[in-house]
């Protein structure tokens, strides 16, 4: 048997032995909701057993039998291990930065203000347009590269930054070629060559949904003053959901417009955000099968109020957690910093911030049966953390804590 060092290639046969400890979620065919997502199975001096990019077996040391044959060892002491995170909302498929943008709102103007100026998601649309479709590629996996070094092993991104057929195809293609889990945000933003967005709506849905529907998995409406209003989103769901799409919504991020009432109604996967949602809209969605996306690293940002996590939980609603990584309201790319102020920001326990990016994310993506657990059956993702207690995923305050992050098997190569 050998020792390997993190980024050799897959053996057949992975084992993760001596790990301080070893943490997961149960699974379950809806996601966790209320004390659920606080039960964690914990392991101590546990291993992890992994075939052909699956696991196969968990557990203590102690209950490890023989090995013969080939195996690449990792030597998990004094390392935790939690499993592959999932970002089940991620803006990763876009070309340049806002870094000027976000000097001049470090000096006071607002995110809407510089929106209404024409700069904000519009200048990421003329500079994705300008990437062209190998551009989009490197673009992408650049991002993936950032969000893999964080721990994420599943990742899914949206378009929205093309606007225009070409751009947003190229992205959905772009998504799908990095393996990222691709979703179809083509009413983000009314783009500068249509009037309203009406106009813009029969536009993407006579052009550019046919294809679209092909390529993505979901679809998902910015519902907000300045974009899409309640109407508009229906429509757009609706022919979404018409061509075999799931549906997603980002709502109530600065206004309660309706969102929630219209996420419930069509059955939606998720509505994201929800910074803005009140007592009425969290009862809501505690009685719906739609799951709150929640996206501390977004309301840091933009210096807003955060989301009513705890509300939320503890009334029973199903909730997730993701960065929303993107150029403008969350250059952020980190689940583990995610977690940090989920348990400093929204007063989430740990175990409620590790359950909210992996199991009940999985089931964002419609994963859940795969992906987010450490067990048997799913695939061999796993994140080592240089911390022998799991916990310090959201103790550590933006610390590099990712030792070694696996992935279908493979301890990946930092780079
Ligand atoms: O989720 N809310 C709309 N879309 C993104 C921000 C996009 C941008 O500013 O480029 C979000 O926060
Ligand atoms: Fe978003």
């Amino acid at each position: 048997m050998t020792t390997a060092e993190p980024g050799e290639p897959s053996a057949e046969r992975l084992l993760v032995r001596d790990l301080a400890q070893l943490v997961t979620h149960r699974g379950s065919a809806a996601p966790l909701r209320g004390s659920e997502l606080r039960e964690v199975e914990l392991v101590e001096n546990a291993f992890v057993l992994a075939e052909g990019g699956m696991i196969v077996a968990t557990g203590r040391m102690a209950d490890l039998g023989a090995l013969p044959g080939d195996v690449l060892e990792l030597d998990g002491r004094g390392l935790s291990a939690i499993p592959g995170l999932v970002d089940c909302h991620a803006h990763a498929c876009f070309a340049g930065d806002r870094v000027g943008e976000f000097a001049l709102r470090a000096s006071g103007a607002s995110y809407e203000e510089l929106h209404a100026a024409g700069g904000g998601i519009l200048s990421t649309v003329a500079a994705t347009r300008a990437a062209g479709p190998r551009g989009l590629c490197d673009q992408v996996l650049k991002h993936r590269g950032w969000m893999q070094r964080a721990g994420t092993t599943t990742f899914e991104a949206k378009s929205g930054y093309g606007l225009d057929r070409e751009t947003e195809l190229a992205s959905l293609r772009a998504i799908a070629a990095a393996e990222g889990i691709p979703t179809w945000l083509g009413a983000h933003a009314v783009p500068p060559e249509f009037d309203d967005a009406d106009a813009y709506l029969d536009f993407a849905l006579a052009e550019v949904l046919p294809e679209a529907a092909g390529l993505a998995e979901a679809a998902d409406v910015f519902v907000e003053r300045g974009a899409f209003d309640v109407a508009q989103a229906r429509r757009y769901l609706e022919a979404c959901r018409d061509a075999g799409l799931a549906l997603r919504i980002h709502g109530d991020q600065f206004t309660e417009l309706g969102a929630v009432p219209l996420a419930i109604e069509l059955g939606a996967r998720s509505i994201d955000h929800l910074e803005a949602t009140g007592a009425e809209g969290v009862a809501a969605l505690a009685a719906s099968g739609v799951v709150s996306v929640l996206l501390p690293a977004s309301a840091l940002f933009l210096g807003r109020r955060m989301p009513p996590a705890r509300s939320l939980v503890d009334a029973g609603a199903a909730v997730a957690l993701a960065t929303d990584f993107n150029p403008g309201s969350a250059f952020c790319e980190s689940l583990p910093l995610v977690c940090s102020l989920a348990c400093t920001q929204l007063r989430m326990s740990p175990e409620e911030a590790l359950g909210a990016c992996t199991v009940n994310a999985a089931h964002v993506v419609d994963r859940a049966e795969r992906v987010g657990r450490l067990a048997p059956g799913y695939q061999a993702d796993l994140v080592l953390l240089d911390a022998p207690d799991w916990r310090h995923l959201a103790y550590h305050l933006g610390g590099d804590l990712v030792a070694t992050v696996v992935r279908k098997g493979a301890p990946l190569r930092r780079h």
